[in-house]
């Protein structure tokens, strides 16, 4: 019985990375390194396979529903981390007493969320966290958030291109208090702001309805969304609160960490995970037509929830998918060329073993040498060596052996030097 053909595509909403593909991610993840390292953030990394418990009681809700979960052949229930940050949670409590305070870590994590797969969102993508534990202070919002804008500069993305929207959830809190909107509804009120723009404004009314809010509560719900400046938050509030006084400061320390033109307050950023507690943060492109690039914001009861002492944190998730396409979009997409400099070719198999003599020492000397594998003609070589990129190419006939020097013919601009054979 004929079996039915297997499909050659990756599984819905995961990908495939051909060579060119990956090029363009190895250039997104050097940005991200190089901004990493410029910031002072030590790299770590752990298992893409975290303890299904651990990610339902600490993953951000929404992402509860979109855990690739399954059960070991032991029975133990595993999951594909949804995000980072319980890892790294788990991964501090554990060594919590033995770590220097602040830390500052950073890792490249590949998460997997079953999600719609749509423009900007797959079923898995590599996600950019940048964390700083224990500095209460905004210094920590301040160093991560100048740290993404380095990484975007890095890859070529003009500052007029992107804003960092800012607010605070803590903010948020201090002006329901004043609108008086009861704690209690605060979460559902956060939730309900995370969908402006995503749902419409009946469906985000019938989601504070549900969660028990009267008509007006509702109405002073939506009077926040005409809260437009930091100034319009403290006109409300009578006063600089603390939480206004945090995101003042934060407006401050951009102005000499240089990034202050990208920085813009906006009430509607709440972010969709439940444990942010302070100020939290989303970058989007100016023009608005793609999802956030990254986002991120303070957490403070992360740690202590996951079994350890408490320490605040604040850090941020930077996506590969979001930036590649605004790259795209742009005529930004990082150089798509292979980096080999040299290509060694020969006529025939007698020349096999000088070819291989010739590749050995050039490697030896440090450069990315490509050995034709199969004698070949010198035209189709020299085609081939162009089409590829390189930089240099020799080819080995019978003439060069006996006379022991080869000549290395430069691609660009087509000049030649002798290249000795031994
Ligand atoms: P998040 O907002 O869920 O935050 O994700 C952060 C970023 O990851 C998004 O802005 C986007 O660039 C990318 N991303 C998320 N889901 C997908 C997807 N399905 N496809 C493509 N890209 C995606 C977090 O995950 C937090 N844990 C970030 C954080 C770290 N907060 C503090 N430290």
């Amino acid at each position: 019985m004929a079996s039915t053909p297997l499909s050659l595509s990756p599984p819905r909403g995961m990908r495939d990375f051909y060579p060119e593909a990956m090029r363009v991610r190895n250039a997104v993840f050097d940005a991200w390194r190089g901004a990493a390292a410029r910031f002072g953030f030590e790299e770590y990394d752990a298992c893409v396979v975290e303890n299904l418990e651990l990610l339902q009681r600490k993953a951000g809700e929404e992402i509860v529903d979109q855990i690739y979960a399954f059960r070991d052949k032991s029975g133990r229930n595993l999951a594909l981390r949804p995000e980072m940050t319980p890892t790294l949670a788990r991964l501090v409590a554990a060594r919590r007493q033995a770590l220097a305070l602040p830390l500052k870590w950073h890792c490249i994590a590949q998460c997997f969320r079953y999600e719609r797969a749509t423009r900007g969102r797959k079923r898995e993508h590599y996600q950019w966290n940048l964390d700083i534990l224990g500095e209460p202070s905004v210094a920590a919002e301040n160093e991560i958030v100048g740290a993404a804008v380095c990484a975007l500069d890095a890859l070529g993305l003009e500052r007029s291109a992107y804003r960092v929207h800012v607010s605070s959830r803590a903010l948020v809190g201090e002006l329901l208090d004043r609108l008086e909107v009861p704690p209690a509804h605060h979460p559902a009120v956060f939730l309900a702001l995370d969908k402006l723009g995503k749902l419409e404004e009946p469906k985000i009314r019938a989601l504070l309805s549900d969660a028990g809010l009267d008509a007006s509560a509702i109405a002073r719900v939506f009077e926040l969304l005409n809260v437009a400046s930091l100034d319009d938050a403290e006109a409300l509030l009578g006063r600089r609160t603390p939480a206004a006084a945090r995101l003042a400061a934060l407006f401050e320390d951009a102005e000499p960490a240089g990034y202050q033109e990208v920085l813009t307050f906006d009430i509607r950023v709440v972010r969709g995970l439940a444990y942010y507690t302070g100020i939290v943060f989303e970058g989007f492109d100016t023009a608005r037509d793609f999802r956030a690039i990254f986002g991120g914001g303070r957490y403070d009861n992360l740690l202590a929830d996951v079994g350890g002492t408490s320490l605040t944190g604040v850090g941020l998730g930077f996506g590969d998918v979001v930036i590649a396409e605004l790259l795209a979009a742009r005529g930004r997409m990082p150089a798509a060329a292979a980096e080999r400099d040299t290509a060694v070719g020969f006529m025939d198999v007698a020349q096999r073993r000088a070819a291989l003599r010739l590749a050995a020492r050039l490697r030896a000397e440090g450069r990315s040498v490509d050995l034709a594998l199969a004698p070949e003609k010198a035209r189709s070589f020299f085609a081939r060596a162009g089409k590829q990129g390189f930089r240099e190419a020799v080819y080995l006939g019978p003439d060069d052996l006996r006379n022991g020097t080869a000549r290395i013919k430069d691609l660009r601009n087509r000049t030649e030097r002798p290249l000795a054979l031994d």
